[in-house]
Formats: C-alpha cells, structure tokens, sequence
C-alpha cells in the first residue's frame, strides 16, 4: 500500500474557492530549485517568480534590466520544485507594454518554456489590449496595481500609491477592468489599507496584498525579505520571520576559522 499523500495542485479556480469561503492566501516569491521547493513544502498557495529577481538575484537597483531568458531561466528552476503550489511568472519590462502582439508571444515563451501556471503583469487601462489578447490564448494572468516597481521613473518614489482620490479612484476602475476582462488574482502593492479592503470587497477575484493592509484575501512577500537574508530594505509593512543574514554570515565564518586553523577536514571527513 502507497503511503504517499496525494498532493492536490493549487490552480486558479482553487482560489477562487479559497476567497469564497474566507480563507485567506499566502504566496511568496522564489527564484531558484531549491528554496522553492522549501517554500512550496511549506504549505505557501502561490509562488511569484518575481522581477523582484533583478534586485535580489542580480543586484540591479530595479526591476526594470532583467529580461524574458532571465525570467524564464529563474521560473524553469522553481517550475520543477513545485508539486503544490500555483506558480506565476512575471512579465518583464518591456515585453508587454505597447505592443499586444509582443505581449502575447511573450506569455507564451513563458508558459511554454518553464510550464508555469500563470503570468503576472503591472497596470490597468495601459495595458489592456495586451491583457486581452493574452487572456485570449487561454493565458491566465494575474494583475498588478499600486506602487508598480516596473513605472518606477515615471513615479520618481516607492512611497505609498493611491492615497489622493484621483489616483485611487483609476486605481479602482483599473482593479475593475482587469476583472473584467478575465484576469484571474490581482496585486495590490503599498496602498492605503481602507483602499485594500474596498478594492476586495468590490472585487470577485483574489486581491492579494503587500502593504496593502488585513482586508484583501492574501498577502505576498518577497522571501529574501522575509527571512531577513536582505539587510537593507525595510518597510513598514515588512513583518522579518528570522535574521537568515545573521545566520549565513556566523557559518561562513565558523567555516573560513576552521579551514584556516585546520580543523576541517578532520579525519572523519576525508577518503
Ligand atoms: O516581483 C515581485 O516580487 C513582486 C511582488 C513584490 C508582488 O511583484
């Protein structure tokens, strides 16, 4: 008798369910094999594999450099760890924006090459051609809005978005829009909680926030963050769940003591 547990994939409509019944989701990103599998053993829905690669992995000061063979190197990695969880790819800068055909062929290069389940983009009404003829090659996508890293010279600042009325209010009719059109989840970064909330009530899909407040229907981290591998980035709504760097830094440097002083390889640990 087979002592394995069925694993049984989350998909989109799972999540939907998940919303219905006020059961809230939890998705964080991954950009490699092995911590993904971590992650996805851990019981987490979804799995961003984020351009927030650029800055972690790469060491840009923003999302804008990395490219689509970047994505789909990183999305291939995790891809392959995750038996559980709902794995979402971004779309790069510059592979969607103004141009619905490239924005296709993009999505498709991404769902083909790391068999991901879903692509994730930044905007509303900017990008709605693009979302449609996505969504009409039967490319589930979720949907980004508030503090877009992607627009980032175009803001100037990653402080909180959506706090005067005007701002909110196409924030709102660009949340509607996507839903609209068939997007299945939507993003909500760094907004005003009580806008959050508002957002989610008014929205069948999943909103899943990142300082976006308790009233949406799941919350998103970057990993790297939240395990505090990432030293110097620290926002309000970042909640750190152990010093990872603390950690790394006293391991390496028990081993770089025991290597200098011969202590390693004992005789135990040679052939
Ligand atoms: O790229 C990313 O990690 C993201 C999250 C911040 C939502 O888009």
């Amino acid at each position: 008798m087979s002592v394995h547990k069925e694993i049984r994939k989350v998909t989109t409509h799972r999540l939907s369910e998940m919303k219905l019944r006020g059961e809230k989701i939890a998705m964080l990103t991954s950009y490699d094999f092995s911590l993904a599998q971590l992650v996805d053993e851990a019981g987490v829905d979804v799995i961003l594999v984020g351009d927030s690669a650029s800055n972690v992995m790469a060491g840009n000061e923003t999302t804008l450099p990395i490219t689509l063979d970047q994505m789909i190197y990183h999305g291939t990695s995790v891809v392959k760890a995750v038996h559980r969880a709902l794995v979402v790819v971004d779309l790069p800068f510059g592979t969607y924006q103004g141009n619905s055909r490239e924005a296709l062929s993009s999505a498709i290069r991404i769902m083909k090459e790391t068999a991901a389940d879903s692509v994730k983009l930044e905007g509303g009404s900017e990008v709605i051609e693009s979302v449609h003829r996505i969504l009409s090659a039967g490319i589930p996508i979720m949907g980004h809005l508030g503090l877009m890293p992607q627009s980032i010279h175009k803001f100037g600042t990653y402080t909180v978005r959506a706090k005067e009325e005007a701002e909110a209010e196409k924030l709102i009719s660009d949340a509607k829009l996507l839903e609209e059109a068939g997007c299945f989840a939507l993003v909500l970064e760094k907004i005003p909680a009580k806008l959050g909330a508002q957002v989610a009530a008014e929205l069948k899909i999943p909103v899943i926030g990142i300082g976006a407040g308790s009233g949406v229907d799941g919350q998103v981290l970057v990993f790297h963050d939240m395990v505090g591998i990432t030293q110097q980035f620290s926002p309000r709504f970042l909640r750190r769940y152990h010093n990872l760097a603390a950690e790394i830094k006293g391991a390496v440097g028990n081993y770089v003591n025991d290597v200098k002083s011969m202590d390693f390889p004992n005789e135990k640990e040679q052939y």
